[in-house]
């Protein structure tokens, strides 16, 4: 009776020593999911401020100096979000050594699509030939990119096979009314694209914080073209088909939400402001820009700006700006990154990254 009394008591003790040892080893071995390239495309045709000044009532030092933008790229008459997001994502597998055979899944961010359906991820599936990969569209507006790569983490997590291309694109001169000189001044069409797969060191997202308020789902609008108000006569005369925005309301949105989502994923992981190497936020505004700088403290070569040559490219801002930092050499292995967005919807996002 003894004897079994102890026998039993060694084997609890074993197995509980068993358990603390997998969960242990779990936390330890908790796969993080890294971005293995970024690639970024943008169309020739550059538009200057003194080329808007000809075409509504603007000027150059009135851009410049509310929005900090000067020039912004248009795309031409037989490029759309699809092919321009193709020629991002080539850029990111040619980056990264891979072929489109290689990728599992297609997430397009995008809010410009070429069609209500199919899905533009679908044509660049097509053009891509990535045969194995199913796809598919996310519409999150500006946050796009951010969303896209908080579901390919996730996706990841629950299958480390799995590798993700997300691909941000947009054609917003498409949508773009051209005689609204509040909105015209801002936007500028481009792609960027990344390839997301589980990472074997300690690189890869830490924290990500997702947000959406559809209170204000009016501030920032197409109207017509979707099912509640169906393209006709009317909705093309009213010009419902182009992108309306009440500029302070999403301003002090915008400033607020970014601030907040940027705060809680730096302080989720831990880090203090002088550990962030670069933040690169959504280029709308370089007022926004510098008011979430200062709020979170960041010296000005902490943060990453092209919107003067870029302009607003919606889901398309953060993917290019990273793949041009990491041109430039401004990320390197091991560098603490910061993403966060604010769009339509609203949506906001922040992302940390140990690169
Ligand atoms: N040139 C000259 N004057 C102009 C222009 C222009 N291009 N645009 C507006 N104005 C005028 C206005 O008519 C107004 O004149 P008034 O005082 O005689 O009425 C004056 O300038 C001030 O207008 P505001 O709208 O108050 O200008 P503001 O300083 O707010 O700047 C802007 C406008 C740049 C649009 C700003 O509000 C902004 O950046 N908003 C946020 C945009 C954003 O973040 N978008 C993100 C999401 S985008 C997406 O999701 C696709």
């Amino acid at each position: 009776m003894g004897r079994v009394f102890y026998k039993q008591i060694i084997l609890n003790f074993i197995s509980f020593f068993e358990y603390w040892s997998i969960i242990g080893e779990g936390e330890n071995m908790k796969q993080k999911v890294k971005l293995v390239s970024v690639g970024h495309y943008l169309p020739e045709k550059i538009l200057t401020n003194a080329d808007l000044e000809k075409m509504v009532d603007t000027s150059d030092e009135w851009i410049t100096q509310r929005t900090g933008i000067k020039e912004r790229r248009i795309a031409s008459s037989g490029e759309t979000a699809a092919t321009m997001g193709v020629m991002a994502a080539k850029d990111a597998l040619q980056k990264a050594g891979l072929s489109a055979d290689d990728i599992d899944i297609i997430i397009c961010a995008t809010i410009t699509g070429d069609y209500q359906t199919p899905s533009t991820s679908c044509l660049i599936q097509k053009e891509l030939a990535a045969k194995k990969a199913f796809a598919f569209d996310i519409s999150a507006a500006c946050s796009g990119f951010i969303y896209g790569l908080d579901i390919a983490e996730k996706y990841i997590a629950s299958d480390p096979s799995k590798r993700v291309l997300i691909v941000a694109t947009e054609k917003l001169s498409s949508v773009t009314d051209w005689k609204d000189r509040v909105t015209c001044v801002l936007f500028g069409d481009g792609a960027g694209a990344a390839i997301v797969e589980a990472s074997n060191d300690s690189s890869g997202i830490l924290r990500s914080e997702l947000n959406s308020n559809g209170d204000n789902y009016d501030l920032l609008i197409i109207k017509a073209g979707g099912s509640k108000n169906p393209a006709s006569q009317l909705t093309l005369e009213q010009s419902q088909h182009f992108l309306e925005m009440q500029g302070n309301e999403v301003f002090k949105n915008a400033v607020t939400d970014m601030k907040n989502a940027a705060v809680k994923v730096v302080e989720c992981s831990g880090w203090n402001k002088d550990d962030i190497k670069l933040l690169i936020p959504h280029q709308a505004n370089i007022r926004i820009i510098e008011a979430i700088r200062k709020r979170l403290k960041l010296k000005k070569d902490q943060v990453y700006i092209n919107l003067h040559k870029i302009g607003n490219t919606s889901a398309s801002t953060i993917p290019i700006a990273l793949s041009q930092a990491l041109e430039e050499s401004r990320i390197q292995k091991g560098d603490k990154i910061v993403l966060v967005s604010f769009g339509a919807g609203f949506t906001s996002a922040g992302m940390t990254i140990e690169w």
